[in-house]
């Protein structure tokens, strides 16, 4: 079904026209509709959590796999007691010192607060406040959590603006709030709390780093669910983490060298030799960087640097997306350091190469 999707240009608009702007989508919610908005991670996809009829919408729109679970977002921390069965001391206590922010905690869920389709059938839920004015306006003037995924077509990358959200679901959705170009540029880190065990399971790296979490925590165990090693192990995984994810058309291989002082030249070095035979094979080749490294590919895409990784993680979705654009059928991707942001942006290039990390 198609419909007229709404556009309101948040960020331009004074206080009255935002305000009506606010009431307007949050009117559409109300009746069931999808309203995309922006957060400081990437774009979310918002319906009401309790209405089963709206949040089924979501999995039409993105056309995303029902076994997958949703994260509900909220407006005020106390939200988070209608949610939630229990809450542990640490658990609130990574809440006050994180959120707003880009944290998502699975906790048990209180029966019957959002639908079984947000939670895909699971005993628990993902809750997470963001730190937007205007997505914080909105859930409270939708009077209710909102079911929000990244606001993309299932398997293209996530949106990090409103006009990558329309470029991906114009025409399926009621409206987008255009709040400007996300900050974070990467989704959440989704954390689960084993307060008995002292364990916290990073489910999926983000916005929240392994130290950030470990500082908050010193006494507690950071386990990461997402790395390579842990793919195998006996932990709580995020559903989410099975599926190909952020993926370009393209092929996209992650290249990689173990850490001296001339991995990045040999990094290079090695693109550059693929670069010369792909395009006698005649591909379409796009390179993505994280370094001043001259390439003579079809596109080049430069984000950031490796002692910028906040930079390169603003910045990577739209760049995977223009591949797509220049007709990319293969891409060399530098690695960066597999440390604080970096893990969150590995775990997504691993996850776009459908794990094709070459080390050399
Ligand atoms: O930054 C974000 O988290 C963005 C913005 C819009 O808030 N949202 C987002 O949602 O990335 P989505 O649906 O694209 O990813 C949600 C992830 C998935 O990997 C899902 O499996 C996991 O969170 N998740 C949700 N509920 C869960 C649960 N109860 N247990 C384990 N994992 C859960
Ligand atoms: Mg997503």
């Amino acid at each position: 079904m198609t419909v007229e999707t709404k556009l309101w240009s948040y960020i331009e608009l004074g206080a009255d026209g935002q305000l009506r702007a606010v009431e307007e989508a949050a009117a559409m919610l109300r009746q069931g509709g999808l309203v995309a908005f922006p957060t400081e991670t990437v774009y979310g996809l918002g319906a009401d959590a309790r209405s089963t009829a709206a949040v089924e919408r979501i999995f039409a729109a993105k056309g995303r796999p029902s076994d997958n679970p949703l994260i509900v977002h909220i407006a005020r921390i106390e939200q988070v007691e209608e949610l939630a069965l229990t809450v542990s001391k640490l658990e609130r206590r990574l809440m006050e010192l994180f959120w707003p922010g880009p944290l998502t905690l699975v906790l048990p869920v209180r029966e019957g607060a959002v639908s079984p389709r947000v939670t895909a059938g699971l005993d628990t839920v993902g809750v997470r406040m963001p730190d937007n004015e205007a997505a914080l306006r909105l859930i409270a003037a939708a009077g209710a959590p909102l079911a929000a995924p990244s606001a993309n077509r299932s398997s293209r990358p996530s949106p990090t603006t409103a006009q990558h959200v329309l470029e991906d679901l114009a025409g399926r959705i009621a409206g987008v709030l255009d709040g400007g170009a996300a900050g974070i540029g990467l989704e959440s880190t989704v954390v689960r709390v084993d307060s008995a065990g002292g364990r916290i399971h990073v489910l999926r790296p983000g916005g929240i780093t392994a130290a950030q979490l470990q500082a908050a925590a010193p006494e507690a165990v950071i386990v990461s669910a997402a790395g390579e090693a842990a793919a195998e192990a006996d932990i709580p995984r995020s559903p989410g983490m099975k599926y190909a994810h952020y993926a370009p058309q393209g092929r996209l291989i992650v290249v990689r060298a173990a850490s001296d002082e001339n991995a990045a030249q040999r990094v290079a070095r090695y693109i550059r030799e693929e670069l010369e035979r792909l395009r006698a094979d005649g591909e379409t080749t796009g390179v993505l960087s994280f370094s001043a490294e001259p390439y003579s590919a079809d596109i080049v895409e430069r984000c950031g640097t490796v002692g910028r990784p906040d930079e390169a993680a603003r910045l990577l979705y739209a760049a995977l997306r223009r591949f797509d654009e220049a007709g990319a059928t293969v891409i060399l991707a530098e690695a960066v350091p597999d440390e604080g942001l970096g893990q969150a942006i590995m775990n997504r290039l691993r996850k776009a190469a459908a794990g094709q990390v070459i080390d050399i």
